[in-house]
């Protein structure tokens, strides 16, 4: 009978006591990025295993929920930076969502569960609409969100923008900063030449948001859009490449 040799299984718990200090004794700091881990010599002659402080990168946690750290920023500005939403980031959004409802009750409707979340999130094909996350740049948390809405191409080439911020952060300018990074994604690497914003007359904040970055107000339709059930006047701004180019500063 075939007989299979097994390697014999270094002893103690798992791979940690594979590197015997007793005879080896290497000098100065052995690193293992693999097992993140290195070995520093003790004052009686034995080596010691310290485990890399923090957790993977892609498992930070911020006051206990998971933040997505892997997502690829597509801008970054000051404080904020820009990036797609993920199916990964369920439970931070849920997580703000439920803290911000006395925010957005009035003016926007967004996922409260996590089917719903993930509807929300399967909406975005890229096409028709698209989704984005503003966090801050540095701790990576969210601070807020924006979406493109309605994208229409041929020879509009224009999308509605939604955007919201999270009661945390909220009127601290992350947002201005995050939705101004979305219109030059928009405008540059999306190739969109007009942005609109549906604003309900008495959202002071949102006014102001869209009056800081130099929308220009186009129209009001009364009875446009239907919110908790009710039919909404909103007015109608907009912004275009052009009037990008030319905003002071
Ligand atoms: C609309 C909404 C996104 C605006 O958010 P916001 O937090 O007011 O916007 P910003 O993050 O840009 O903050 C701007 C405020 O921060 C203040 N601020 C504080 N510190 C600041 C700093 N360091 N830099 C810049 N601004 C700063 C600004 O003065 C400004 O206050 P003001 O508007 O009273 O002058 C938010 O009110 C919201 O989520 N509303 C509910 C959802 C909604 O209405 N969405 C839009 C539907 S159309």
């Amino acid at each position: 009978m075939l007989e299979v040799k097994r390697r014999p299984r270094a002893s103690g718990r798992g791979r940690a006591r594979e590197f015997d200090p007793g005879r080896s004794r290497p000098s100065g700091i052995i690193r293992c990025a693999l097992h993140r881990r290195h070995w520093t010599k003790r004052q009686d002659g034995r080596y010691r295993a310290h485990y890399r402080a923090g957790r993977k990168r892609s498992q930070v946690y911020v006051r206990g929920v998971r933040v997505e750290t892997n997502a690829e920023f597509l801008r970054q500005g000051r404080r904020v930076a820009l990036r797609r939403i993920t199916k990964h980031d369920r439970e931070e959004f849920l997580g703000l969502v439920e803290s911000s409802r006395a925010l957005h009750r009035r003016w926007i409707v967004l996922p409260t569960t996590p089917d719903e979340f993930d509807d929300y999130v399967s909406r975005f094909d890229r096409h028709s609409a698209d989704g984005f996350v503003i966090c801050l740049a540095k701790r990576r948390s969210m601070v807020g969100f924006a979406n493109l809405n309605e994208i229409v191409r041929g020879a509009y080439q224009r999308g509605l923008i939604g955007y919201g911020a999270f009661a945390p952060s909220a009127g601290s300018g992350y947002m201005t900063e995050g939705v101004d990074l979305l219109l030059d994604y928009a405008f540059t690497d999306l190739g969109l030449h007009r942005l609109e914003a549906d604003i309900q007359p008495g959202n002071i904040p949102s006014l102001k948001l869209v009056r800081r970055l130099r929308f220009r107000k186009e129209g009001y339709s009364p009875a446009f859009i239907c919110i908790r059930g009710k039919w909404m006047d909103h007015e109608r701004w907009a912004i275009t490449r052009e009037m990008m180019d030319t905003r002071p500063g």
